[in-house]
This record gives structure tokens, C-alpha cells and sequence, in this order.
């Protein structure tokens, strides 16, 4: 199955507005104009969303804008929220849902989840849904349960079209900024698993397009073995997407 390489850099709540551009023109100057093998997008905090995204209409076309968050509500009183319109209008063509720290640090829940993944895809946006489990639950063998369980929740009532604008990325919670890996063999057995999930939800041929990227510490160092796992379609970077020569290594081990 030949499915094209995705490669997000999740900047958290990082950068400020000079040193967010700087390190988009960096990170284009390390890549060059275009990215043929994979693709690549880019997930900056808010308020730089229109500033970065000027800037690349200028001059870069590598690399995709994208957001760490959305609203599950089209408009209205929702004090601090940011619709997909919104970001729309700033140039976003892809957002994060569910994200670890969404789920375990501000509380949000599968339902929640759910509501922002079918709002962003009714608007056009690109989905990537964040699944993956905490220490706890891996330690409990609980590891294929819990993103099952994620999975069926936070695609409920996302139609086998709409699935063409899904990627989902497993991030195991105890990886994510810890300088702990998932192994290898330890991913590739769970990303299979994603794409069991996703057969019996759908079928064999859509489970074989839809892009199944991990995330959790992928640093330049260990990007090359888990990304020549057969079920590992590329990576979700936090840390090491600030550095734009790291991040372009990153980005060259999906080729
Ligand atoms: P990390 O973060 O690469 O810093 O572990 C990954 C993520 O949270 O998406």
C-alpha cells in the first residue's frame, strides 16, 4: 500500500512570534521548495497562525499550516474558543484532536473529541486524531483497549468519505516529552492494531490508506527504524520539530 509519509510538528505552547518565523524559514531553507516524498505541516500556537501563514504564501510551499486545536463549535458564545472558520481564514488546512494534553492535562473527554474531529472535517480541514495510552493503562496490558477504545469514539459517525481527510496518531502518553520510545516492534504492533480498528469499522482497503503516524520522543536518532515499520506512516514531533535541522532529519527518514 502506498501511502504518503506524514510528518507534523506539534511547537505546543512554544516560540514567540520572531522566533516562530524564524524557525519556519529555517526549516523550508533545510528542506528546500518542495517535499516530494512526504508531507509536511507544521502546528504553531494561535495567535502566530496569520503571521506564519503570510510568510509561507510568499515563499513557502513545502510546508503546511496547521493547528493545535479547534473548536467544536461553528460560532458563538464560547468565550476563548477558535472556530474552523477561523482558521481558515489564517490559511489552516489541518488541526490536532485530542491531543495527550488536551486529554489528560486540560480534561477533555472522547465525546468532546469526537464533536471537534466531525466539525473540522465538515469544514474541510485535515483531521489528526490523537490516541494513545498512559503508563497505567500500558503497565495493565490495556494498550490495544485503550486506543480501540479512542479510535471507535473519536471516529463515531465519520463517514468512509470523510476518512480521506483523517490521520490518526498514536502517541503513548508515558513517550510524549519523556525521552522514552516506544520500541520499534512495540509500535508496529500497535499501529497494526489501529488498522484492525480501523477495518472492522470500515474496511481492508480504506484501513490500507489512512495514515497511522506515531508520536512520543521521535528525535533524528531512532525516526529511520520506527518509520520502516510497515504500519508507521510517518511521525507527530513536539520537541524536536523547534530545531529545524533536526526536524528536516526527521522529515528525511520517511524517505
Ligand atoms: P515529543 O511530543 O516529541 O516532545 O515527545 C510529541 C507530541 O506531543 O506530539
Amino acid at each position: 500500500m502506498n501511502r504518503t509519509p506524514f510528518v507534523g510538528g506539534n511547537w505546543k505552547m512554544n516560540t514567540d512570534l520572531e522566533s516562530g518565523l524564524a524557525l519556519l524559514q529555517s526549516l523550508s531553507d533545510q528542506i528546500g521548495p518542495s517535499s516530494p516524498s512526504s508531507e509536511v505541516v507544521v502546528y504553531p500556537p494561535f495567535p502566530y497562525l496569520m503571521s506564519l501563514h503570510q510568510t509561507m504564501a510568499q515563499t513557502i510551499t513545502s510546508v503546511r499550516l496547521g493547528a493545535q486545536d479547534v473548536s467544536d463549535q461553528p460560532n458563538g458564545a464560547f468565550t476563548g474558543e477558535v472556530s474552523t472558520e477561523m482558521l481558515l481564514d489564517c490559511g489552516v488546512r489541518s488541526v490536532l484532536v485530542g491531543h495527550s494534553e488536551r486529554r489528560h492535562v486540560i480534561g477533555e473527554c472522547d465525546a468532546l473529541i469526537n464533536a471537534k474531529t466531525r466539525r473540522g472535517l465538515e469544514a474541510g480541514l485535515q483531521v489528526v486524531l490523537c490516541v494513545g495510552e498512559t503508563l497505567e493503562q500500558r503497565e495493565a496490558g490495556e494498550t490495544d483497549t485503550i486506543n480501540e477504545r479512542q479510535i471507535r469514539a473519536g471516529l463515531q459517525d465519520v463517514s468512509a468519505e470523510a476518512m480521506s481527510e483523517v490521520v490518526i496518531a498514536y502517541e503513548p502518553v508515558w513517550a510524549i516529552g519523556t525521552g522514552r520510545t516506544a520500541s520499534p516492534d512495540d509500535a508496529q504492533k500497535a499501529h497494526a492494531h489501529i488498522r484492525a480498528v480501523l477495518s472492522s469499522l470500515y474496511d481492508d482497503r480504506l484501513a490500507g490508506q489512512v495514515r497511522v503516524i506515531y508520536g512520543g520522543s521521535v528525535k533524528s536518532s531512532n525516526a529511520a527504524e520506527l518509520f520502516s515499520c510497515p504500519d508507521i506512516d510517518g511521525g507527530l514531533i513536539g520537541g524536536a520539530s523547534l530545531k529545524a535541522e533536526e526536524f528536516a532529519k526527521i522529515i528525511r527518514a520517511t524517505g
